[in-house]
């Protein structure tokens, strides 16, 4: 396995990838269409950083980060210097260490990038995801009154101050 960076070319394995990570907010045909696709569409922006895990020449798993707006903003959205982080690698490659590897690649570039912290959105009832992210240093910092609770990873001090101010 090896884990390269992503670019456009890689959009409809994140697309893919993204139905995975959020099926749960998706799951309700009734509702309007809400944030999910956001986290893919037009990609590329400043910022936008993706991590694909491949084997076998194929694309099996992919961590990315992209910063929203306050006022288009992504489930986990804490702040605008904050990026929200979206994973998920293919049902038949999960629990051989790819979804390990990726989050702490992701974390180490996002750090590199000089980002304080990065958030994520997670179904609360999802007990064996939120442990996984509490392995890699998330913490519980909203609930957002729905399924959901956002997790803040610190990677710099200096978020210890904002994540008091959340
Ligand atoms: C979360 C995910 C990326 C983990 O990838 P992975 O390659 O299986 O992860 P690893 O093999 O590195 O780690 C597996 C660990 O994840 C944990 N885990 C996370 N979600 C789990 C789940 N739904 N069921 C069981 N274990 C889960 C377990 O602790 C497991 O450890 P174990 O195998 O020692 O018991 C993968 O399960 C996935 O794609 N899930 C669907 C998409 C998703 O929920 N994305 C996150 C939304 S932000």
């Amino acid at each position: 396995m090896v884990i390269r960076r992503g670019g456009r070319q890689d959009v409809r394995f994140l697309r893919d990838m993204l139905h995975h990570a959020y099926y749960w907010r998706e799951r309700d045909p009734g509702e309007e269409p809400g944030p999910v696709a956001r986290y893919v569409k037009g990609w590329g922006r400043p910022g936008d950083t993706a991590l694909i895990a491949v084997e076998d020449a194929f694309p099996v798993g992919a961590a990315w980060y992209r910063l929203f707006r306050r006022d288009q903003p992504g489930y986990g959205f804490v702040d605008e210097e904050t990026p929200e982080l979206a994973l998920a690698v293919v049902p038949s490659r999960r629990r051989r260490g790819l979804g390990d590897a990726l989050v702490r690649a992701l974390c180490d570039r996002a750090r590199s990038e000089g980002y304080a912290a990065l958030s994520l959105s997670v179904e609360r009832d999802n007990v064996a995801l939120v442990s996984f992210y509490e392995k890699h240093g998330f913490e519980r910092v909203v609930e957002d009154g729905g399924d959901g609770v956002t997790m803040l990873r610190v990677l710099h001090p200096s978020a210890d101050e904002q994540r008091a101010n959340i």
